[in-house]
């Protein structure tokens, strides 16, 4: 699914450069289920948002089945983006001013131009079957997230990119989005999930741990 070599992304901050990924070279299969670990700022969120093709990499290249995410048109990297990748942030970006049913409708129409998803079967496997129709500021914060996640699953990306989804969340609501994810990699989706959780390691097929935007041990699990 995944091909990356040579991968590496330098910020500039305050006149110093930060090498956030330092040549990293690894592939990601399809219907695998990599869960990235590491020390904060490790280099976790900057790898998912290039595997999004959300950030132009320093040098390197990355491809997706077969496509050279970063050699290809701006317009094609909107549209994998829109359509093959889906993304789960810590912070939820839900629009305040749209109900959680409308913000779920709101992401189906801009990836299919029209809505057909089933949003109702959705927020009941999601358990907010009966917070549809409230704004994100009358929800709690584990029902946010599981808003958040529905509006990614709605589009039934291929990938899913998760960026530490339970980091602001209680046990309930952590098991809850836990085993959503578990159940898409059932279905056969590819998932890269970030999270400083140990708990949450073993629902991958694999863990890779960063350590200052270098691979320190990339481990199988049975
Ligand atoms: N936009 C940016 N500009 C400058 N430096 C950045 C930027 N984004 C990240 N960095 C730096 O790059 C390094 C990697 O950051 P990144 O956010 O990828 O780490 P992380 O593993 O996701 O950390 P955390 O676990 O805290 O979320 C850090 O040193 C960080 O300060
Ligand atoms: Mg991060």
């Amino acid at each position: 699914m995944y091909d990356l070599q040579h991968l590496s992304k330098l910020y500039r901050k305050s006149g110093e450069t930060v090498r956030a990924l330092d040549d990293l070279d690894f592939k990601i299969a399809p219907c695998e289920f990599l869960v990235l670990h590491g020390a904060s700022g490790s280099g976790k969120t900057t790898l998912l948002l290039i595997l999004g093709g959300m950030l132009t990499p320093s040098c390197g290249t990355v491809r997706c089945n077969g496509v050279d995410l970063y050699a290809s048109s701006r317009a094609d990297r909107n549209r994998f983006r829109r359509t093959a990748a889906g993304f789960i942030f810590q912070q939820f970006h839900l629009m305040p001013y749209l109900t959680a049913y409308d913000n779920i409708r709101v992401a189906l129409a801009l990836r299919s131009g029209h809505a057909h998803g089933d949003i109702h079967a959705l927020a009941e496997r999601l358990g907010i079957a009966d917070r549809l129709a409230h704004r994100p500021g009358e929800l709690s914060v584990g029902e946010q997230q599981r808003v958040a996640m529905a509006r990614t699953l709605i589009c039934e990306p291929d990938i899913i990119l998760a960026d530490e989804p339970t980091g602001n969340l209680d046990a309930a609501n952590r098991n809850i989005i836990a085993e959503c994810l578990a159940e898409e990699h059932r279905r056969g989706r590819t998932i890269v999930l970030a999270t400083h959780e140990e708990r949450l390691l073993e629902l991958g097929t694999r863990t890779l741990e960063l350590d200052q935007g270098r691979i320190k041990e990339s481990l199988p699990r049975p």
